[in-house]
């Protein structure tokens, strides 16, 4: 290829990639497979690697990331970042209309002289407002007013000239930000290059987010293997914006909703219209702004997101209203802290106030205790609550939270309610600070609480029982060894019966002694003896999953499995051997250090591996590993002649490939054997995706 026909390519290339990443992130309309996206995206990055000449600095290759950035510049934005004045009720909101109107001279009606004859509302979610009341103040100068949805993340400015992103930059103190444009690449949503007729030079602003699936789904994770829970999308966010590596940004899977457009030579003279305008250029606007005309109708508008919102798959916090025409905004100005055109309506979360009838401490797989409040059972947002989480000793004690107090309980993004404070007025004489334990519940081991730790943990790892018996659940797991007959409750009746005490002990286990347990047939001793017997083929990277090194995940088990082949090496590996492996920092290296220095887990590792257990990568998996299914990800369902299910799922990720459980638009292809599911048949056929059968996948790899 001549250098003038990569360069074409490259271009057309990165056009027609930047086109689909729009479907797919913004319209939420993908035109291909993921499988062909990569295709293109790899033909991209080959050319741009064999013509470095032409790789240019918005190319969707970059979205991958791979940059660090060691110190984020701090910039000046250009057009101060100013924040929003605040309003909780109905009150506020009559008065930023009366103020608009007053600021623009019109003939505003007060909310005073608004006829209402019951008791002034304080909060819109106590009681909704009065139709009778709203129709009063129904004028001939009515306001046209934008509601949009007050999204929770962390704002952004964008700059983009000739179409193109030139800088990130985070609002920092509002004067002066962090430039994160490289890790703002890796956000899918965000264009790089511009479509449709857009200003030479703008700025645009809005709202970086994680998604909840996604916020969710990482902490599930983050559970399972030990790793500290992330607080709340919102917090998830801002800390991902500013790691260092810009391909660990792109796996959060941030998204980024824009809302404010600032510069010369924008095409409308409001804010509604530039927004649509925006939209044609590529930006992720959101479909729920609403153009209002008069408080009222902004009002109607809070009093259904007010309920609405937790259908949406992301946190709002609020609603945002502004002045729709720029002439008026421009009238209007802003007070040094604020636009005086704009206000955000702050959402109430439900509250309620109860008794605390005690609390209790529990233990967790990771050893971690929680204190939980057991409160006298209240409705609360349509569900009884029972319980409340009271986080850590710190949260206790600053709240002084005593059994018997009376404590407002609180349900906000959460799942699990929590306590923000006490009622003092109903404080009973005579109650006790709360004193946090100092012994384990389960073990009375004394508790530990590292420097910087919120929380307290128990340090028995291998003898305390839930620590125990979550360890063992761990390792029979799906992910780890997959023993399906040995369940939860079998666990806990083998720990009960003393015949368990470790994972170790699983593999001495005899038919003779499991039969005489309570509900167990011959039939699941068979299976349960078999299960494991099974698991002992289960390879090198599942085993070390499995075995449970605080902080070492089902991925970075496989990095780690994948460069030291076998356990011994990774038990002789030096710090600095372990640090040089892709996925594992400072923590997980001290970590996979302090398992091996403690002479119990060695001596639970020696006997797995005399039952049997893999403890190397199998011949196969250290000679013939690939990349030829590299970013496919496969959905395998039905029975097969040739292979195991299991083997095809290692096959795939030893050749680069991901399996997943379910069908969807990422699927790559479906790996069909006999009896597939219908369902599942239809799905695929509805996404258009191609079932092969073993032959075919066979073929592929090679
Ligand atoms: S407009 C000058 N619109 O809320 C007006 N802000 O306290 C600029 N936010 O810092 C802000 N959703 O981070 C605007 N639809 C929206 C918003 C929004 C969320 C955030 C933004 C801002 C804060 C205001």
């Amino acid at each position: 290829m001549t250098p003038t026909e990569a360069q074409h390519k490259i271009i057309a290339l990165s056009t027609e990639l930047e086109q689909h990443n729009y479907n797919y992130y913004v319209l939420d309309h993908p035109t291909i497979s993921d499988y062909e996206f990569d295709k293109l995206l790899e033909e991209l990055i080959a050319l741009e690697k064999q013509f470095p000449e032409f790789l240019s600095e918005n190319s969707p290759s970059q979205r991958v990331g791979g940059q660090i950035t060691k110190n984020f510049q701090s910039v000046k934005h250009q057009y101060a970042m100013l924040s929003l004045s605040n309003s909780y009720n109905q009150e506020d909101l009559l008065d930023f209309d009366r103020r608009v109107k007053e600021g623009l001279g019109l003939d505003a009606v007060s909310s005073s002289e608004v006829k209402n004859d019951s008791k002034p509302q304080t909060s819109l979610f106590d009681a909704p407002f009065l139709d009778s009341a709203r129709n009063d103040i129904k004028t001939k100068n009515e306001i046209e007013y934008v509601c949009e949805l007050k999204f929770d993340g962390l704002s952004i400015s964008l700059i983009y000239e000739d179409g193109q992103l030139k800088q990130a930059i985070t609002r920092g103190d509002g004067v002066q930000g962090d430039d994160v444009t490289t890790n703002a690449k890796t956000i899918k949503s965000i264009p790089l290059k511009l479509k449709g007729h857009y200003p030479a030079k703008f700025e645009i602003r809005g709202e970086v987010f994680m998604p909840r699936p996604v916020f969710d789904a990482i902490n599930k994770e983050r559970e399972e293997i030990g790793d500290a829970l992330m607080a709340n999308p919102r917090n998830a966010a801002s800390g991902s914006m500013k790691m260092q590596d810009s391909a660990q940004v792109a796996k959060r899977k941030l998204d980024c909703f824009l809302y404010y457009v600032l510069g010369d030579g924008l095409p409308h003279q409001s804010h509604f219209d530039n927004m649509h305008a925006a939209k044609t250029w590529g930006f992720k606007i959101s479909e729920d702004a609403k153009l209002c005309s008069g408080i009222n109708e902004v009002i109607d508008f809070i009093n259904y997101w007010d309920k609405k919102r937790f259908d949406l798959p992301y946190d709002i916090d609020g609603i945002v209203i502004k002045v729709n025409n720029y002439n008026q905004q421009q009238n209007l100005g802003f007070t040094a802290k604020s636009p005086r055109w704009a206000i955000a309506y702050k959402f109430k979360a439900e509250q309620v106030s109860t008794e605390l009838l005690s609390i209790v401490y529990q233990v967790g797989r990771t050893g971690a205790i929680t204190p939980v409040a057991n409160l006298q059972p209240v409705a609360l947002g349509g569900t009884t609550v029972k319980r409340a989480s009271l986080h850590n000793a710190d949260i206790i004690e600053k709240l002084d939270v005593r059994v018997g107090d009376f404590v407002f309980v609180e349900k906000g993004g959460e799942i699990i309610p929590k306590i923000i404070g006490v009622d003092l007025t109903k404080r009973k004489p005579n109650t006790e600070p709360t004193q946090y334990i100092t012994h384990c519940p389960e073990c009375n081991t004394e508790l530990k609480r590292d420097e910087g730790e919120a929380n307290h943990y128990c340090p028995n790892e291998n003898e305390c029982p839930p620590q125990v018996i979550g360890k063992m659940d761990h390792f029979v797991s799906r992910k780890a060894m997959n023993i399906d007959s040995l369940g939860g409750e079998t666990l806990v009746q083998l720990y009960n019966a003393g015949l368990v005490k470790n994972i170790a002990d699983l593999y001495d286990l005899k038919k003779e002694q499991i039969l005489p347990l309570e509900r167990m047939a011959e039939k699941s001793a068979n299976n349960l003896i078999e299960g494991l017997e099974a698991s002992k083929q289960v390879s090198f990277e599942r085993v070390l999953y499995a075995i449970g090194i605080r902080h070492v995940g089902e991925t970075t088990a496989k990095k780690i499995a994948k460069k030291v082949k076998s356990l011994d090496v990774l038990i002789h590996s030096t710090k600095e051997e372990l640090l040089a492996i892709d996925e594992v920092g400072e923590i997980i290296a001290i970590s996979i250090a302090d398992f091996f220095a403690n002479q119990k887990n060695k001596d639970i590792i020696l006997r797995l591996k005399q039952a049997g257990l893999q403890f190397e990568l199998s011949e196969e998996q250290q000679q013939s590993g690939s990349d030829k299914l590299k970013d496919l990800t496969f959905v395998i369902s039905g029975v097969f002649a040739k292979h195991s299910r299991e083997h095809y799922k290692e096959m795939i990720e030893l050749h680069g490939g991901k399996n997943s459980g379910s069908i969807s638009k990422k699927t790559s292809f479906v790996l069909a054997g006999d009896n597939m599911g219908p369902e599942k048949l239809k799905k695929a056929e509805s996404l258009g995706i191609k079932l092969i059968n073993e032959d075919e996948f066979l073929e592929m790899l090679n």
